[in-house]
Order: structure tokens, then sequence, then C-alpha cells
């Protein structure tokens, strides 16, 4: 399949991007590897004709939006992000209506038509810097309350104004699972994403987006480490630190939608050019300015 799947890329002049909670063999297979953020940059700058996105549907839509001469397929275009949807209709009016400064934060975890009504789209490893560089006193941060407030705590000099929304396999992660693994392993540092409920913040050495943990992990002098984030990750932890132990809380995170980019989809989707994401010209052009301002300020 592998084989089989080189050769197509070859021959329509495709690259595979991958997100670090794809499973292990989309990440083996792929060309680029990363957390969102990277993944839009690179999907922005990639010479190719095709690009075979294996993420959620926000992450092929935002390549789309970024490249429209570009054919971006899914591998399942039933692979979703819930959270991306979790912003109220009429909760953005309403929150201009109250603050007339407002800016609104969206987290690049939103469908396109959340960031036409958004004043900039931030990820999880720029959020903090560029909510900084806003001249605005009010933010508005969507969809998710949880990065929301890890970005408030960081940024005390704004009015950071939070949403009800939340990553569901991040927000299912306990402090009671995450302190039953401490007590196993005692020497091992806890690496959380800031998607997770504030507990595990409080309980973590470190916190960041995924290539921000893969990252502080292949940089530590610590051998072992707990892993507050999708299992995904494991793949390139494990393939960065051979050395090293990765243990995750119980039951594992697992984001099923991220797993529904196996080889076969990939194979079938690049060989008969299918799963295309469409997007219209005015939601395009619309999330095209938050978007280009995320790349801008989060350089
Ligand atoms: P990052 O890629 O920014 O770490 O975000 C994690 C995530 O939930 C992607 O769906
Ligand atoms: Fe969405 Fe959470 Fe899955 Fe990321 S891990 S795609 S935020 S449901």
């Amino acid at each position: 399949m592998k084989k089989k799947i080189e050769a197509l890329k070859k021959e329509k002049n495709a690259c595979i991007m991958a997100h670090y909670y794809a499973p292990a063999e989309a990440q083996e297979i792929a060309d680029f590897v990363g957390d969102s953020f990277y993944l839009a940059k690179v999907a922005k700058e990639s010479t190719a004709d095709i690009i075979v996105f294996c993420g959620v549907n926000f992450m092929g839509e935002s390549a789309k939006i970024l490249c429209p001469d570009k054919k971006v397929l899914m591998p399942d275009l039933t692979a979703d992000c819930p959270m991306a949807h979790m912003v109220k209709e009429g909760k953005i009016d309403e929150m201009r209506q109250r603050f007339p400064d407002l800016a609104v934060a969206c987290y690049i975890n939103s469908t396109a038509e959340i960031k036409c009504q958004s004043d900039v789209c931030v990820t999880s490893s720029n959020a903090v810097k560029i909510v900084k560089a806003l001249p605005n006193k009010n933010i508005f941060f969507i969809p998710d309350r949880n990065l929301g407030r890890y970005v408030a705590s960081q940024v005390p000099e704004k009015n950071i104004i939070l949403n009800d929304g939340c990553c569901p396999i991040h927000a299912d992660v306990t402090a009671a699972s995450v302190k039953a693994v401490m007590n196993l392993h005692k020497d091992a540092e806890v690496l959380c994403h800031p998607e997770c409920e504030p507990e595990i913040l409080e309980l973590s050495h470190f916190s960041g987006s995924t290539a921000e943990i893969i990252d502080y992990a292949k940089k530590s002098d610590k051998k072992e480490f707990i892993i507050c984030t999708e299992e995904g990750v494991a793949f390139k932890l494990m393939s960065d630190n051979p050395d090293k132990k990765f243990y995750f809380p119980s039951p594992c995170p697992v984001c099923k939608d991220m797993k529904l980019n196996t080889l076969e989809n990939i194979f079938k989707v690049l060989e008969n050019e299918e799963n295309q994401v469409e997007v219209t010209e005015d939601i395009r052009t619309g999330a095209l300015l938050p978007l280009n301002r995320m790349l801008e300020l989060g350089k």
C-alpha cells in the first residue's frame, strides 16, 4: 500500500500532510507531519498540485482557503472536530454589541463560517503571542474555553471573554487519572495540551501545543513523561526518543475522527481524486483574512 501511494504521489505531484493525532501509518507516509500551525504554513507554501490532508475538516478547509488552486483531498470527509461547531449562533454579534472595541480570536479548530466572523485565527502554539499583539483590550476567545483560559492566564493585561466550547477528548482527561499515573511513575514529568481542563494544567510541569510537547520532551534531561494529549503524538515521541518512556492517563485520549486517516483511505482518495474539500468563494475570502493575519502575527 505504501509503495502504491508513493508512486501515485510522484505521478500526480501530490503531497501528504498529517497531524500528530493521525494514525502512525499516516504519519509514516506523510511528507509533512506537524501541529495545526505548522501544517497551515506548509500548505500555504506547498508547490504540490494535490494535498492529501490527514486531519479533520477544519484543517482541510484551512488548507483549501489558503491554497484555492490546489486540490485538497481528505481521506475521510466525515472526519470532523466537534469543537469546531461550538460557537452558538448570534453569540459573536452579541459580544460585538456589548464591547465596541472587541477582537474575536478564533482558534483554528472552528468552521470556515465561524472564521469569517472573526478578526484573527490562532492555534495552540501561537495563541498567547497573537492575543498579546492585538491592540484591543477586550478579546472574545472562541470556541475553546480551556485554551482561552490558558491564554488569559498568560496575558493578564487583556479582558478575555470565554466561550463555552471544549475538545471532548482533552476535557475527558481527569485529574484522578493523571494522579494515578504520577503515583506509579514518581520521576515522570507531566506534559499537557492547553485544551485540557485547568486542574490538569495545574498538575503539569509544562503546557503546550502538540509540537511544543514533542520539542520539550526531546530537549529535556528527564527520562519519563506523562502525556496529557491525544495518543497519536506517541509515534513521534517514541521515534525521537527511543531511550525515554511515555505514559498516558487511562483511558488513553483518542480522537476517533483523526483515526479515519487510514492508509486505505489515503490510497483511495489519491487514486480517484475524490473527497475534495470545497469552500464557496465568499466563505473562502472571508476566512482568508483571519487566517492570513494569524500567519503574519504568528511569524
Ligand atoms: P495543535 O495542533 O495546535 O497542537 O492542536 C491540537 C488539536 O486538537 C488539533 O485538533
Ligand atoms: Fe477536535 Fe479534540 Fe479531535 Fe483535536 S482532538 S480534532 S480538538 S476533537
